[in-house]
């Protein structure tokens, strides 16, 4: 069995919603996305719930970059929150979604112009801009004034992955606080006459697990506003909540942390003489990474000269690309043999054609044996998203489950998806 407070078994099978996984795997085949629809749902009216005050407004705004389909679209504009998105993709899907456009937020440090126009023509309520000459590009664009936040970074050193920790004074995203050019471009945001500037943005890294990074990173925003006298409307403090993906993971408890996040922006607001404004948060993988497991099915075992054992599943890093990016570790089980003993260590890997295809470095199952469905937890955010066709391997189907409710919101690609865009067939 596991720690995880998310995953369920029932008779020694892995139970999703009111399914067996292995009954899922079987109706829908493997490798399989299965997102928890329920989680996700209750997730988003958690944040809604907690992130209030009664002195400040507040949004919370989903990233989209960790988990989007038209379905999640849906879904999202039926909880109330707002979408971020950071391409003229994701944008897109949003569009196709019929997604309220007054509550959508461009990000993305290399804006097209094709995609500024697109943000235009769609009426995207906020283009985030990330640089000086994202403005350049975008004000020969406009006709009428166009809500704008800055990116900037307040230099706050959160402790996680370099590749995702994002506010460091080098960092590819926003311009630093403690550069001068900065406030110089903010003062020329304000005086723009097509530029409506609402006011800052930041987003500090990702899977965090300290509330104390947030504090600060809010404390010296609205320092930096007060020092500079800046007039600010809102404030978006990003994404970055921190989710369990193993034992040694210790999220923090949103509920508490977010009120407890616009008390201390609420008091430091009184303290500095600035005047309320909205804040807004950008919960990406807080509100899906626990709701989705991927079911695999396992194909051969073999064990080393050296006495390593691997267990091979029909799936890859092509599905499950954040164990080679970040090191990422991962729990997995057995799911039609929950309750056997986890007592034979192995490295889970899959069928590309790479020694960096590996999908959870060292874990114990039961000895496994082939046809056994392999569950790996917490896989709802960042794996869909960052899935690819290396080796021309079709992607999985996402499916989405309801209690006793079963979707199919992604088709599994087939070989003829592969080639569709190929000249010549
Ligand atoms: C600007 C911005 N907002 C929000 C997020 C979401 O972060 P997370 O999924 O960790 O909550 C990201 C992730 O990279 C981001 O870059």
């Amino acid at each position: 069995m596991t720690h995880l407070h998310f995953v369920n078994s029932h008779n020694g099978q892995l139970m999703i919603g009111n399914f067996t996984a292995s009954e899922l795997a079987n109706r829908f085949g493997t490798p399989l996305y299965v997102m928890d629809e329920k989680y996700i749902r209750n997730q988003t009216r958690m944040f809604k719930a907690s992130f209030i005050h009664p002195t400040l407004l507040s949004e919370v705004i989903y990233a989209s970059k960790a988990f989007l389909t038209i379905a999640m679209c849906k879904l999202i504009q039926e909880e109330g929150l707002s979408l971020d998105v950071v391409s003229g993709g994701e944008l897109y899907t949003a569009y196709c979604a019929k997604f309220d456009m007054n509550r959508v937020y461009f990000h993305g440090n290399n804006k097209s112009e094709e995609e500024l126009r697109m943000a235009i023509v769609y009426g995207v309520s906020t283009i985030v801009l990330d640089n000086e000459s994202e403005l350049e590009l975008l004000l020969p664009l406009l006709t009428s004034a166009q809500k704008v936040l800055l990116r900037v970074n307040p230099g706050i050193e959160a402790h996680t992955h370099e590749y995702i920790a994002t506010t460091k004074n080098d960092s590819k995203f926003g311009l630093s606080t403690a550069d001068p050019a900065t406030l110089a471009l903010i003062e020329r945001l304000i005086r723009e006459p097509l530029i409506d500037f609402l006011g800052l943005h930041a987003h500090i890294g990702s899977q965090i697990f300290e509330s104390e990074s947030f504090f600060k990173e809010a404390k010296t925003l609205l320092n930096y506003i007060s020092e500079h006298k800046l007039v600010v409307r809102e404030l978006n403090l990003g994404g970055g909540f921190g989710v369990a993906y193993t034992r040694k993971d210790q999220p923090l408890s949103l509920p508490e942390f977010l009120r407890s996040l616009l008390e201390h922006i609420s008091q430091t607001l009184s303290s500095l003489g600035l005047s309320p404004m909205k804040i807004m948060i950008e919960p990406g993988r807080s509100i899906v990474a626990n709701s989705g497991t991927t079911l695999y099915t396992i194909g051969s075992t073999k064990t080393t000269i050296n006495q390593k054992n691997y267990v091979f599943v029909d799936g890859s890093m092509a599905d499950h690309i954040r164990t080679v990016l970040y090191g990422a570790q991962y729990t997995a089980l057995l799911a039609n043999r929950m309750s056997d003993v986890c007592d034979t260590q192995y490295t889970v890997t899959g069928k590309a054609c790479e020694s960096g295809d590996i999908i959870i470095k060292e874990t114990y199952l039961p000895p496994c044996t082939k046809g056994d469905i392999l569950a790996v937890f917490s896989t709802g955010a960042y794996h869909y998203t960052m899935s690819s066709n290396y080796n021309r391997l079709p992607r999985p189907a996402v499916i989405f489950v309801n209690d006793d409710q079963v979707r199919v919101v992604v088709k599994r690609e087939t070989y003829q998806d592969l080639i569709r865009n190929d000249i010549g067939a």
